[in-house]
């Protein structure tokens, strides 16, 4: 399986390097964000429910300098191997990556009218696999408004940060996603799960099991939250949250439900899975915090089957990566993420890893294997 292939001090040494050669100055600071895996709780974070998400240890770096010898900022990124130059926040008509740093300037200095904007040099550097429904976006977002944070000394906390970097994809990006990306990324814990309640921000972290790991798989499929099925699945999602006349559907029991309320079949399936995938998520915590990971796992594939047929997020492809997981000992498996493509999440117990493995491997090869642990 693959692994990050820098630790942490070679990537601040290459960022330094790079950004040296690129901007022909040193950078003044550098900070990171982490992409993250939900273990379980899908669809539930903008329905005001439940998730349970954990830090990965792939994770983008913003370097960062004053550019003093023009009125614009120059943005880096090594993975596109692309610079941009730009003095104003306007979003792009085709979905480009410097739109995110846009946002995340643009709605930093809406908050902060008191700063005078300051031109930077800003290079971005990730280990994080793109479109993959790791939360990609969200590490960049949340790493480069903690740079503005640092750079311009303003005490936001944590938290704080994490709405921000919501309101970037909610308000400029375009995207209708929930606070669990951004609060995950901004606030979580190696080794640890987050338990997320999205309607009060009240969380709790709780150990990964020592016994078992979680490992990712590529499905192959690539994903992007601006695409147009995430925001359909949310905008049935309002609906039923409308036709069953509450705010959140995230508290709304399986009791509450009401199938005859529903002339959509569509609809209603689109709920039962929200109501059911939050009272999985609620369970699920329980059992990792008992410790008792086989319970656990039985979740993670029935919120895969609620995923594939209720929410139909899935495909054919990844409902098969998911079975056979499962065939060669895996406990739990499904897919992870905003749906429609990305990573499969696994849990499997250690003394079983190998087989597992082995297994897979005649199937997948080597590189779609990811650690997550
Ligand atoms: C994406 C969104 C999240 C969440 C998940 C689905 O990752 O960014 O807010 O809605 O999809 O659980």
């Amino acid at each position: 399986p693959m692994t990050p292939k820098e630790t942490p001090r070679r990537i601040l040494e290459n960022a330094d390097n790079t950004f040296e050669k690129t901007f022909g100055q040193k950078a003044i600071l550098t900070t990171k964000a982490h992409a993250r895996v939900n273990l379980i709780g899908e669809h539930t974070d903008y329905t005001g429910g439940y998730v349970l998400p954990c830090l990965l240890p792939y994770k983008t770096t913003i370097s960062v300098a004053d550019n003093k010898s023009s009125n614009e900022f120059n943005v880096y990124s090594e993975l596109f191997d692309e610079k941009v130059s730009f003095s104003d926040f306007i979003r792009s008509k085709d979905n480009r990556w410097t739109d995110y740093i846009k946002g995340c300037l643009s709605v930093f200095f809406d908050v902060n009218p008191q700063l005078e904007i300051a031109y930077l040099n800003i290079l971005i550097n990730t280990s994080i696999p793109i479109g993959r429904g790791i939360a990609s976006s969200s590490a960049l977002c949340v790493a480069i408004l903690k740079m503005l944070r640092n750079y311009f000394g303003i005490r936001y906390n944590n938290n704080q940060i994490a709405i921000l970097a919501h309101k970037v994809e909610r308000n400029y990006v375009g995207v209708s996603g929930g606070i669990m990306d951004q609060m995950v990324s901004s606030i979580g814990i190696h080794g640890k799960a987050l338990f997320l309640n999205c309607l009060t921000h009240k969380y709790e972290l709780i150990d990964l099991p020592n016994n078992h790991r979680f490992e990712l798989i590529d499905s192959n499929i690539q994903r992007d939250n601006r695409n147009s099925a995430y925001n359909d699945r949310h905008n049935q999602l309002k609906k039923a949250e409308n036709i069953i006349d509450v705010d959140n559907l995230g508290t709304v029991t399986i009791d509450q439900l009401d199938k005859s309320l529903f002339t959509d079949n569509l609809i209603y399936k689109r709920a039962l899975h929200v109501v059911t995938e939050n009272q999985r998520t609620v369970c699920a915590k329980k059992f990792m915090l008992k410790n008792d990971m086989s319970r656990f796992g039985n979740l993670m594939n029935l919120s895969h089957t609620s995923y594939s047929q209720d929410f139909e997020a899935s495909s054919p492809e990844i409902d098969l990566l998911v079975q056979r997981s499962i065939e060669s000992g895996a406990i739990g498996s499904r897919l992870t993420g905003g749906g429609f493509g990305g990573f499969t999440v696994s849990l499997i117990e250690k003394q079983n890893y190998d087989d597992w493995y082995k297994n897979m491997r005649t199937f997948y090869p080597e590189e779609r294997f990811f650690e997550i642990h």
